[in-house]
């Protein structure tokens, strides 16, 4: 690998790219967790440059913050006007000067393109001495591509646009890829020869080819085993066709790894996903960001999970998770939300529509209904009843509530924060809790009942209501009266 190690690479992501209809620039569209840029660095990164160079120019402030963001030591060189490929290469031999070694070139809205790929281009180049080595594809509709014009002996000779091509070279069906391993020293003076005498009054950087070979050089090729890699992204069509097969990519070498995923056709992961061995993934899941699924969680149907992680043996149903993390063995809904900083521990069980931010839940500890919890910590082997609601806005300031080991809040508790029930207490349902409780003791904080004798019978006469208890009370009234005795 580092004997073809090349001295740069250099990104193409000046255009335009008018077609994606967006305020955004092309290059930042994402899929799978990364924009189209940051797939053609990390590809590049593979290689291990010495350099890593980015032409940009539409959207410049955008996509040069994404390119510092990403990789604060590569070189970003300014294509004002792009006045095409051999212009933004000159524009980068033009400000860094001619860099000796293998400079590789290629482009920021290419994210289907493998590293091996270009690893392949450089090593071949090295291999065969070449003056330049081009990566082509065999495509089933070479419509708008550069074809490949070889000679008599096979060799390549040089490339024709589409819109420059004859008749007879538009029926070649070997296409220009727009990625090329350079001699690097020779790239910078043939870049300068380069012409605008073309359909587009362009500089073509496929013009270099021809330029090369008329010096003498070899002139190299490697065919793409796979054409799809080289399909550049246009439209937000293309974008998703993208994302589909660099999906199924993903997902192909976790289920590899073994994992279980159980309907691939709705299931998304990010490339910065991490799974398990024996993990199962359910249909409608999608895995976003620095999300972490331990050995054998189950996680869907209909989990979004972000930067999210789950340790092993979870099962987690209808979850919408962000920046959490889920305890080994911890179950998990159906329908719970998880916000930044929940933290479920081992083997809890939070239930039917929960919310959970940043609040920490202990190990065994059970939320299993309708209940919001924020700004807690609730010990291990607590109980949290039915409709609980951690009270942590004072419509000012959040505030802290904490309920001890195997504390047992009763359902409908309103928790008022900054409140504590310690180890071991209880709260009677319906309370609202304002006060501490102290570990062992019972808080109850509610009205006590009032039954007004016959109201409805002296005050609802005629209703339904009034003759049911009508018939039900002669039978009741001589049972309490049996309970007097
Ligand atoms: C180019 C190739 C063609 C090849 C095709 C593969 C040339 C002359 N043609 O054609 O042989 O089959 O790619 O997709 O090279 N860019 C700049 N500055 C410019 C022009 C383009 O940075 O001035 C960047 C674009 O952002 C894009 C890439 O270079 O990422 C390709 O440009 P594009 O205009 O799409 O070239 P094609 O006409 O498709
Ligand atoms: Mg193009």
């Amino acid at each position: 690998m580092s004997h073809s190690r090349p001295a740069a690479v250099i990104i193409l992501a000046a255009g335009e790219g008018k077609r994606m209809k967006s305020r955004t620039p092309k290059v930042l569209h994402a899929l799978c967790g990364r924009t189209m840029i940051g797939h053609a660095m990390a590809a590049a990164r593979d290689l291990d440059p010495e350099r890593l160079v980015v032409v940009t120019g539409h959207g410049r402030d955008q996509v040069g913050a994404e390119v510092a963001r990403l990789a604060p030591d590569a070189d970003r060189v300014l294509q004002e006007q792009q006045l095409g490929t051999g212009h933004a290469v000159r524009m980068v031999t033009e400000s860094l000067g001619a860099i000796p070694g293998i400079v590789v070139v290629t482009y920021g809205d290419m994210p289907l393109l493998r590293s091996q790929t270009l690893q392949e281009l450089a090593s071949v180049h090295r291999a065969g001495g070449n003056g330049v080595t081009v990566l082509s594809a065999r495509v089933p509709d070479p419509a708008g591509y550069g074809r490949i014009v070889r000679d008599e002996a096979g060799t390549l000779a040089r490339i024709v646009e589409h819109a420059d091509a004859t008749p007879a070279e538009q029926a070649i069906d070997e296409t220009n890829s727009g990625c090329y391993a350079f001699d690097g020293a020779l790239l910078a003076d043939a870049i300068k020869r380069v012409a605008t005498d073309n359909a587009q009054g362009q500089e073509y950087l496929t013009d270099v080819i021809a330029i090369l070979r008329a010096d003498g050089h070899r002139i190299g090729s490697v065919i793409a085993a796979d054409a799809a890699e080289i399909e550049g992204v246009n439209d937000r069509v293309q974008l998703a066709a993208a994302r589909r097969v660099l999906n199924d990519r993903l997902l192909r070498q976790h289920m590899l790894n073994g994992v279980t995923v159980v309907d691939p056709a709705s299931t998304w992961v990010d490339v910065t996903v991490t799974i398990g061995q024996d993990a199962e993934i359910r249909q409608n899941t999608q895995l976003e960001g620095v999300t972490v699924i331990g050995e054998g969680a189950r996680v869907g149907p209909n989990c979004l999970l972000a930067d999210t992680t789950v340790g092993a043996g979870a099962e987690l149903v209808n979850i919408v998770s962000r920046q959490a993390s889920v305890g080994a063995r911890a179950t998990l809904g159906p329908n719970v939300y998880l916000r930044p900083q929940a933290v479920i521990g081992e083997g809890a069980h939070v239930g039917c529509y929960v919310e959970v931010k940043k609040s920490t839940i202990g190990a065994g500890a059970k939320v299993p209904h309708l209940t919001y919890v924020g700004d807690a910590t609730i010990g291990a082997g607590a109980n949290i009843g039915a409709g609980t609601i951690f009270a942590n806005y004072d419509g000012q300031s959040k505030w802290p509530t904490t309920i001890g080991e195997h504390a047992f809040v009763g359902s409908n508790t309103v928790l008022v924060a900054p409140v504590t029930v310690s180890d071991g207490a209880y709260t009677a349902a319906g309370s609202a809790i304002t006060d501490d409780v102290t570990a062992g003791d019972l808080g109850v904080a509610r009205g006590r009942q009032h039954n007004s004798d016959g109201w409805v019978l002296r005050n609802r006469e005629g209703t339904r209501s009034a003759a049911a208890a009508g018939r039900a009370r002669p039978a009741q009234d001589a049972s309490s009266a049996d309970e007097g005795e």
